[in-house]
């Protein structure tokens, strides 16, 4: 059984996150979305609402599973029997902090091969960053986001504006 992991903040998660991990569950058997918990940061939605946003939105997608993950993804990859790490990717410049992430992975578990997935032309510039900017200072971005993370979104921010 060919399992993956597709590993990320998903802080939240974007219709570009949506489409890699999509593609990533029509080519392996197994799919696990790594949700990152990082105690340095303070992201706008907790890991356990991050999660079940991606459980939500992947709802569709039988052989796709979401956890999160403290410390090293190679270790997660390996307690969930995944022989690959997905990842998407964006622009050029993208390329050279995947390239050091995808060399140091390798050389902590050389079983462990990552591969790529090239972003759709119309996700190039998404990212969650831009995504919380845009809400935060009360834009839209229509087609862009699953419907249940827009509502999440317009949540928190109007929240936070109380
Ligand atoms: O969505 P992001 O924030 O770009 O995802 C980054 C992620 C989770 C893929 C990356 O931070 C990661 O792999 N973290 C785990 C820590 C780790 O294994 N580091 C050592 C090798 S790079």
């Amino acid at each position: 059984m060919k399992i993956a992991v597709c590993p990320g903040s998903f802080d939240p998660v974007t219709n570009g996150h949506l489409d890699i991990i999509e593609r990533a569950s029509q080519i392996f058997d197994q799919v696990v979305v790594g949700v990152l918990e990082n105690p340095n940061k303070t992201p706008l939605f907790s890991v356990e609402e991050r999660c079940d946003l991606l459980t939500s939105v992947t709802r569709y997608l039988p052989n796709v599973k979401i956890d999160y993950f403290h410390g090293l993804l190679v270790d997660f990859a390996e307690k969930h029997g995944a022989q690959v790490i997905v990842k998407g990717l964006r622009a050029v410049s993208d390329f050279e902090i995947e390239f050091q992430m995808a060399l140091a992975n390798k050389r902590l578990k050389p079983t462990i091969e990552t591969m790529f997935i090239m972003t759709r032309h119309e996700y190039s510039f998404l990212s969650s960053s831009i995504v919380k900017q845009v809400f935060e200072l009360g834009g839209r971005l229509p087609g862009l986001l699953p419907p249940a993370v827009e509502v999440a979104l317009q949540e928190k921010f109007q929240r936070r504006v109380k």
